[in-house]
């Protein structure tokens, strides 16, 4: 057993979670202070996103200096003394790791832009042109090409992201030597583990137009393991768009000694139209949603482990997304919670999805930060698409939904700062706020704490076979988990019209574990179900 397979992650974007300088950005400091909140909540380490220093294009995505502190957010001193007040109370920090990629602005590409001979050239990508333009169709994430032109050498350089994030090199022996060494400079410091950014681009062959799961990914994640925490108790946690259970078996089967557990983004997709981007949507199927859960939370067996999550940073907050932000707000941020939080794997929570924090629908794209959507703006607006059209695409998808500072109370800017925030705050705090959660029992905070407690109070919760009931109208999400003689149903209507539950094996339960709603019937079979009610009751 892994202290990891019992723990509850939660997500910090420093940027939009507590600002202690009147600056309008988040801090290490704001984040020391808000560390009672989060020992209140239960949870047991923390994935912080990145805090190194970073010019910030993809808000410290682009990293310019592995082993020093974002100035916007501290001192290295500020780190260490984060590190040691959250383990006073016992919660880990887990750092992000963006290795596929560096900031433009990183020591490493300053100097190898300084042309062919420089030694740090060959940490990047380098291409000559093929017919006087880009070696191949290889395309941004953030729009447009992935090679920019290099005047001074008349070669192109690969940046799967934006052009402030050249590719590492990760044939090169030497790169993958430097990365090991900053990890172990973090390891070192006592950190609780890694979540490495999109990670399965790293084995890439950029020249076949190969870029996730290329044939060495594998090979680099064992040596990574041998060279950095594999003698460490830490947990590590793959960003994978590309998973498969297949695969994900590859990267967290403890026998291959590579990484804890992957994000897989299966369930992410189903509201996307096939082969299209993330912005073209189709309306989820909840027949879908539970054959794709239940299929990962069947196959991994004991040859991996799942993480369990809805939304993080890119991701636009779940109850806009798949419940009602408005009329069943609170139902439904708790279905979604209830759901999750009782299958197998180790949860994640985003900042402020525990009080039911929504999307921020914008008008117009100069409300908008973040660079993918500012990109996709501009790309679609050549395109022909009408500007309507794609603000509809932004407020739907758009990250910058995620990362609206952080909702603490009624006061102005709602207590994330008492500056100008760098990112408009959500109208609705005065409503939504975690003051106010904390006050009310019946909270979607209160809800999240006693899912919590529930998985350190049973077994069941962590290590329980999973079923799924298949016997079910369409909008019900039903599953069992099964664990030494116990079972535990767990019900979810994802309609906003009553249901008939109609399981005909469970009539009776034995103890109701939590709901949703105030009260339900004891007999199973005959039972109601209100708009996205959720239960769990033991059998
Ligand atoms: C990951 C991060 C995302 C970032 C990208 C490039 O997907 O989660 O925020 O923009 O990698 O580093
Ligand atoms: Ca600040």
């Amino acid at each position: 057993m892994k202290w990891w397979q019992t723990a509850v992650v939660y997500q910090i974007y420093p940027r939009s979670f507590q600002d202690s300088n009147g600056d309008g950005i988040g801090d290490l400091q704001g984040i020391i202070s808000r560390l009672d909140y989060l020992e209140q909540l239960g949870i047991n380490a923390i994935w912080l996103s990145p805090v190194y220093q970073s010019p910030n294009d993809d808000n410290g995505y682009d990293i310019s200096d592995y082993e020093a502190i974002m100035e916007e957010f501290g001192t290295m001193a500020d780190m260490d003394q984060l590190i040691q007040e959250a383990d006073k109370r016992h919660i880990k920090i887990v750092m992000d790791l963006v290795v596929n990629h560096t900031s433009d602005e990183h020591r490493w590409f300053i100097e190898a832009r300084k042309g062919k001979d420089n030694p740090y050239r060959d940490y990047y990508v380098w291409r000559d042109p093929v017919a006087g333009d880009v070696p191949n169709g290889l395309r941004s994430t953030f729009s447009g090409s992935a090679w920019e032109f290099d005047e001074e050498s008349g070669q192109y350089y690969l940046h799967l992201f934006s052009k402030k994030q050249p590719d590492l090199n990760w044939e090169n022996e030497q790169v993958r030597q430097e990365v090991w060494k900053m990890m172990n400079f973090w390891l070192e410091k006592g950190i609780g583990g890694f979540r490495l950014d999109v990670i399965d681009l790293v084995g890439k062959l950029p020249d076949q137009s190969i870029t996730g799961n290329g044939p060495k990914l594998h090979e680099y994640l064992q040596e990574m393991n041998r060279n950095t925490f594999g003698n460490y108790d830490v947990m590590t946690v793959g960003e994978t768009w590309g998973a498969t259970p297949e695969i994900a078996k590859l990267y967290s089967d403890p026998k291959r000694d590579e990484l804890s557990m992957v994000f897989q983004f299966e369930h992410i997709g189903l509201d996307q139209q096939p082969g299209k981007d993330k912005w073209d949507l189709q309306p989820l199927q909840v027949n879908e949603l539970k054959q794709v859960l239940a299929k990962w939370q069947t196959s991994l067996g004991n040859e991996g482990w799942n993480s369990l999550f809805w939304n993080n940073h890119d991701l636009p907050r779940i109850v806009s997304r798949w419940g009602n932000d408005q009329q069943y707000h609170v139902e439904s941020a708790k279905m979604f919670a209830i759901l999750l939080h009782l299958m197998k794997g180790t949860p994640y929570i985003y900042q402020g999805e525990e009080i039911g924090m929504t999307n921020r629908p914008i008008n117009d794209i100069s409300e908008v930060a973040d660079i993918e959507s500012i990109n996709m703006y501009a790309e679609r607006l050549a395109a022909g698409y009408q500007k309507e059209e794609i603000i509809a695409f932004i407020n739907a998808k758009g990250r910058d939904n995620a990362r609206t500072p952080m909702q603490w109370d009624e006061t102005e800017n709602a207590g994330f700062t008492t500056g100008k925030p760098w990112l408009y705050v959500n109208d609705n705090y005065k409503k939504i706020n975690v003051s106010q959660n904390l006050t009310d029992n019946n909270s979607i905070f209160n809800c999240y704490k006693t899912l919590i407690q529930l998985r350190k109070d049973n077994p069941i919760v962590v290590w329980g076979e999973f079923e799924l009931v298949t016997d079910v109208p369409e909008p019900i999400f039903a599953y069992l988990r099964h664990h030494e003689g116990i079972s535990w149903l767990v019900v979810a209507n994802f309609g906003e019209v009553e249901q008939q539950l109609n399981v005909s094996n469970y009539t009776t339960y034995t103890k109701l574990l939590i709901s949703n709603y105030s009260k339900i019937q004891t007999n199973l079979s005959e039972l109601i179900l209100q708009p996205y009610e959720t239960f769990a009751v033991q059998l």
